[in-house]
């Protein structure tokens, strides 16, 4: 028999069937809600409101859970490549050897950009944000390709094909905004290997690939591939609810991820740290400011809307940043400041009873850095990375026979009617 929630309301009893998800998490299903009660629900931030079921990523912000597909992040993280795990999101397994293949294959043949793009990219003014530059090139290609979606291969190609040349674009952006010649796709470089070189290398001074620091790359992208319904997520999905095409979904996400609450917090980390060292701040007092009520100023890196523990993406993080950070042997001011801020703040009363925890941004900027990515190259960094979630989740929406148009209700609290004025008697 299926279970139900009852709901008394007005002296009347109405019944709401209990969802239950594959790992036991329990949901009020109040599809009917209104057409039974009159009632809409209140919820803003959405905190306790599920916007659709998805067998992509589970979460548990309590344990400290994240799993891609049912994988472990932590496996992936150490077993897989950025190639394999966007392959799983997307596709929903594992690939065979064959599968991975010509995954790859597909890949490294749509890697080139349209050279009638570039004439873009030279004319941003130079000082331009990148993500500004990147979601508005992801939205161009829908010019350049239009193709419809409505077969599988066609949607196959397509997905592939902005996986593929969003890296190619984002390191033209970086280019350009230098004022340094672009440098093209290598087909005999993997994946983040391509990028890395497409970013760093020079005609006047040729880039070594380290192991290492393709490894670090490798992990950043894979702990941010996916984070379920978070802001940047939920957007590409209600974009695409509205049948909006591919480009626009994705390139909609991404400008909700440059937000410092979301995505932008990793430049904010940094720009945070920075502003500390310059004004020869001490962490005490930027910890005082963000527990002090009458200051907005928040520890950027710190807290999260559903981890209530570690993040588990920032215990690998932090591993892989100590790590590079002793190989590359790099001294950073700012990455001092940042081991003292974190000691500080985890044994502070305040963030003890908040269960604020250093989240992946915290750590990512320092791996960031230490790479050698500029500031305000981050978000970029984990668009990219994301980019397979988003699509995964697209795909979900955009495969859903019962899918539908999201569009939220409303409490209104504005003016009753009142009639027009006109000017001259106002
Ligand atoms: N510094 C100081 N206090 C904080 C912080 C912080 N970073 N984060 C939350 N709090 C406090 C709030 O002031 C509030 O205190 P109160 O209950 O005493 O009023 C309490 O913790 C709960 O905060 P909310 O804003 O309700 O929590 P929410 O879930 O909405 O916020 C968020 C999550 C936006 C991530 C928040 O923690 C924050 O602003 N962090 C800094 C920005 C950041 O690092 N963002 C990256 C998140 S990860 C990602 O998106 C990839």
């Amino acid at each position: 028999m299926e279970k139900t929630v009852q709901l008394i309301y007005e002296g009347k009893t109405y019944e709401f069937p209990l969802i239950t998800g594959s790992e036991g998490e329990k949901a009020i299903d109040i599809g009917s809600l209104r057409k039974q009660t009159g009632l809409v629900t209140l919820d803003p931030g959405y905190a306790n409101t599920g916007s659709c079921l998805s067998a992509i990523t589970f979460m548990d912000g309590e344990k400290g859970i994240l799993r891609y597909r049912g994988i472990p992040i932590e496996e992936l993280a150490e077993k897989s490549s950025f190639v394999e795990t966007s392959f799983l999101l997307i596709n929903g397994h594992l690939p065979s050897r064959e599968e991975l293949k010509n995954f790859s294959v597909m890949l490294n043949d749509q890697s080139l950009v349209h050279e009638d793009m570039k004439v873009f990219f030279q004319n941003f003014p130079r000082a331009s944000h990148p993500m500004g530059t990147l979601s508005s090139m992801v939205t161009a290609l829908r010019s350049f390709y239009p193709e419809l979606q409505n077969v599988e291969e066609e949607l196959n190609m397509t997905v592939t094909r902005l996986l593929s040349k969003v890296r190619t674009m984002a390191t033209m952006s970086y280019k350009f905004t230098r004022g340094h010649t672009i440098v093209y796709p290598r087909p005999d470089l993997s994946y983040c290997a391509n990028f890395l070189n497409m970013m760093f290398n020079s005609p006047v001074k040729p880039y070594v690939i380290d192991d290492d620091v393709k490894k670090a790359l490798e992990v950043f992208w894979i702990l941010h591939a996916d984070h379920e319904q978070n802001c940047s997520t939920s957007t590409v999905r209600m974009v695409g609810s509205g049948q909006a095409n591919f480009y626009a979904s994705i390139s909609a996400g991404m400008s909700a991820l440059w937000g410092p609450l979301h995505g932008g917090a990793n430049q904010a980390v940094i720009e945070m740290l920075a502003q500390l060292h310059r004004e020869k701040g001490s962490v005490k007092q930027i910890v005082a400011r963000a527990k002090d009520k009458n200051d907005p100023f928040r520890l950027m890196g710190f807290g999260h809307r559903v981890y209530k523990t570690y993040d588990p993406r920032a215990k690998i993080i932090k591993v892989l940043g100590d790590k590079l950070l002793d190989k590359l042997a790099v001294s950073d001011p700012l990455l001092d400041l940042a081991v003292e801020l974190e000691a500080v703040a985890l044994s502070d009363d305040y963030f003890i009873d908040h269960n604020l925890y250093p989240n992946v941004d915290f750590y990512s900027g320092i791996v960031l850095r230490a790479i050698g990515i500029p500031t305000n190259m981050f978000t970029v960094m984990f668009a990219i990375g994301r980019l397979p979630g988003w699509i995964a989740q697209w795909k979900e929406g955009f495969d859903d026979p019962k899918g539908k148009l999201n569009r939220p209700r409303q409490i209104y609290t504005g003016n009753n009617e009142m009639h027009y004025i006109p000017i001259d008697q106002r």
